[in-house]
C-alpha cells in the first residue's frame, strides 16, 4: 500500500502481535525500500492517566518500536494524549484530526482475548467514536504483565471507536499465537453481536486477516501462515 501511496493514512496498534510486523516495516526502511515520510498515522488506543513518558504508554511503545526507528514526520503522529484535562475535547479533536488528513486508509488492528478491538471492550456499540473506557479484568490481567509494577496499569484508557475503525477503507486484522484461536474462530465464524466486538470487522467491505497456524487452529478451514481473504 504504502509503495502505491505513500501518504497513507495509517492507524497502528500496539500490543505483543504488531512487534514483527514493526519489525519488518523498520527493516525495509533500513533497507530502503519503504518510507514513511509522507505517511500520517493514528495510534487505536492509550491508557488514561499515563504519562506518555511512562515505558508502559503505548506511545513510549510506539516511540521505541518504530516512531524513532523510521522516517515517520512528528507532524503526521497521533497519538491519544491521556493527560488532557477535557478528555472528551481530546476524543472530539481525534475524530476531527482524522476526518482533516482525509479518513482512514487502512486500519491495522490485533485482537483481545475478549474479542476486543483497540480498546471497545465486550458491549462496546458498534457505531462508538473515539472515547474514555474502562477496562475489563481479563484486558487488564493480559495487559498488566507489560508493567513493571502490575499494579500501576491504567483501569481507564482512551480508544478509538468501532465506528471510526469501520469507516476506514481497508482494515488488515492481525492475530498470533493459540491464546487467540478460540476468540478468533468466534469473531469469524461465530455471531455478529457487540459481545464479541471484532465479529463486526465481517461487516466491514475490505477485511484482510492475517493469521498464525496457532490463531488459526479453530477456523474450518486454517491456511496456516497464509493470509485469509474474508473480503475483498
Ligand atoms: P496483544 O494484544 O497483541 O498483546 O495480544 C492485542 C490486543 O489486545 O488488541
Amino acid at each position: 500500500m504504502l509503495d502505491q501511496n505513500p501518504r497513507a493514512v495509517l492507524v497502528l496498534p500496539t500490543g505483543n502481535t504488531p512487534l514483527s510486523l514493526y519489525q519488518r516495516l523498520v527493516q525495509m526502511h533500513q533497507d530502503g525500500t519503504i518510507t514513511f515520510s509522507a505517511t500520517t498515522t493514528f495510534n487505536l488506543d492509550e491508557y488514561h492517566g499515563l504519562s506518555p513518558d511512562d515505558p508502559g504508554s503505548y506511545a513510549a511503545y510506539m516511540h521505541h518500536e518504530f516512531f524513532d526507528r523510521v522516517d515517520v514526520d512528528p507532524r503526521r503522529v497521533h497519538l491519544l494524549n491521556s493527560l488532557a484535562a477535557d478528555v472528551e475535547a481530546e476524543c472530539r479533536a481525534y475524530e476531527e484530526a482524522i476526518r482533516q488528513a482525509g479518513g482512514i486508509d487502512l486500519a491495522i488492528l490485533g485482537i483481545g482475548r475478549n474479542g476486543h478491538i483497540a480498546f471497545n471492550e465486550p458491549g462496546s456499540d458498534f457505531a462508538s467514536r473515539t472515547r474514555r473506557v474502562r477496562l475489563t479484568a481479563q484486558t487488564v490481567a493480559d495487559n498488566q504483565t507489560l508493567f513493571a509494577d502490575p499494579a500501576r496499569m491504567p483501569r481507564f484508557a482512551l480508544t478509538m471507536g468501532i465506528g471510526t475503525i469501520m469507516e476506514a477503507r481497508r482494515v488488515l486484522l492481525l492475530a498470533s499465537g493459540p491464546r487467540k484461536a478460540e476468540i478468533l474462530a468466534r469473531a469469524l465464524r461465530g455471531e455478529v453481536t457487540t459481545d464479541v466486538p471484532a465479529s463486526v470487522l465481517r461487516l466491514h467491505p475490505r477485511l484482510t486477516v492475517v493469521a498464525d497456524k496457532d490463531a488459526a487452529i479453530g477456523l474450518a478451514d486454517p491456511k496456516g501462515e497464509a493470509s485469509e481473504e474474508v473480503a475483498s
